[in-house]
């Protein structure tokens, strides 16, 4: 088979999908890739010895094309990208990878007839949409420069299925919980941190207001996910980027409630909001309707919030265990 390159995927998506393809297509036919080096990253001592490791740069569209052509990549899961708050922090940047990496990827796509993957997210969504069960196509209106990147970038992954046949497809993914590596500069990441502040002081101040309600993902739903639409038969796909996937919505008030079920003691405290996330989320659903993904490639996801909230609490006290 021809290869698969991952890029950014020493982030907190790449860190789990790169050994889920390993175990799935062998570790010969796996490339990762990403700007950091791999021996600086904790979360790289967990991976597999044998497979490939390049460093990238996805603003380098001349390098990605080398290494699509070097390896004999026929399919890209391009994960490499700035996350919503701290795309708002450094816009231009943002700009610049989230849009020209996926430019580049395209590129080399369809010069060397690879398959895409595109990660879009609910920040592709914005006020005007409706908030409750948005429907896969409604209105997309953004307000956030990540928000505009990931609308761009679906509709650039379309012109690329339409007009050059190149096989691209996409989720909108909601916020991601998982252990392995950590997030970054994620509006949603407040789950995250919420775990290991829980286990480590039973205290969080969260960033977001108690009652904010956002979709949410367990990390091995997203890779059964991502996987699973790349290995569904196209001419059952309809809309190929981007389908609307969700596993669960809650608001912090509600995790840290599920939390409190193993940590009796666990406190929540809201004192410090961060205005610039809280924006955001508000312009965010509270729930969507991934009714298009079930009825095209079958998604159904295994966790909801109190299997991922028990999962989440032994796996980071195990971690947090050995660290010390
Ligand atoms: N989890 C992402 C973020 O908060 C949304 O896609 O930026």
């Amino acid at each position: 088979m021809r290869k698969i390159l991952i890029t950014g995927a020493l982030g907190q998506i790449g860190s789990e999908l790169v050994p889920a393809l390993i175990a799935r297509y062998g570790a010969e036919n796996v490339v990762a890739s990403d700007l950091r080096m791999r021996r600086m990253e904790p979360a790289a001592e967990a991976w597999p010895d044998t497979e490939m490791f390049e460093h990238l740069d996805c603003t380098d569209a001349v390098a990605i094309h080398n290494l699509v052509q070097r390896y004999d990549i026929g399919a890209i899961y391009h994960m490499a990208a700035l996350l919503s708050a701290i795309a708002e922090e450094k816009p231009q940047a943002a700009w610049n990878l989230n849009m020209g990496g996926l430019y580049g990827v395209l590129e080399a796509a369809r010069q060397h007839r690879c398959q895409v993957f595109m990660p879009s997210s609910i920040g592709a969504f914005g006020p005007a949409t409706p908030m409750v069960d948005t429907p896969q196509v409604t209105i997309q209106r953004p307000t956030t420069i990540y928000g505009v990147t990931k609308v761009a970038g679906e509709l650039l992954c379309d012109y690329y299925h339409s007009r050059f046949g190149v096989d691209t497809r996409g989720l909108r993914l909601p916020g991601l919980v998982s252990h392995k590596a950590p997030p970054g500069g994620g509006t949603t990441d407040y789950a995250v941190d919420m775990f290991h502040q829980a286990i480590r002081y039973q205290h969080f101040s969260c960033f977001l207001e108690a009652d904010t309600r956002l979709d949410m993902m367990y990390m091995p739903d997203a890779i059964k996910a991502m996987i699973g639409l790349m290995e569904a038969d196209p001419k059952r796909l309809l809309h190929r980027n981007a389908f609307n996937v969700t596993a669960m919505n809650f608001t912090p008030d509600e995790l840290a409630a599920e939390i409190r079920t193993h940590i009796p003691d666990f406190v929540i405290e809201y004192d410090n909001v961060d205005p610039v996330c809280q924006a955001i989320a508000d312009s965010w659903p509270r729930s969507i309707d991934d009714s298009a993904a079930r009825g095209e490639w079958d998604w159904s996801p295994d966790y909801g919030i109190k299997d991922m909230t028990a999962d989440m609490l032994d796996k980071v006290g195990a971690k947090l265990h050995q660290t010390g």
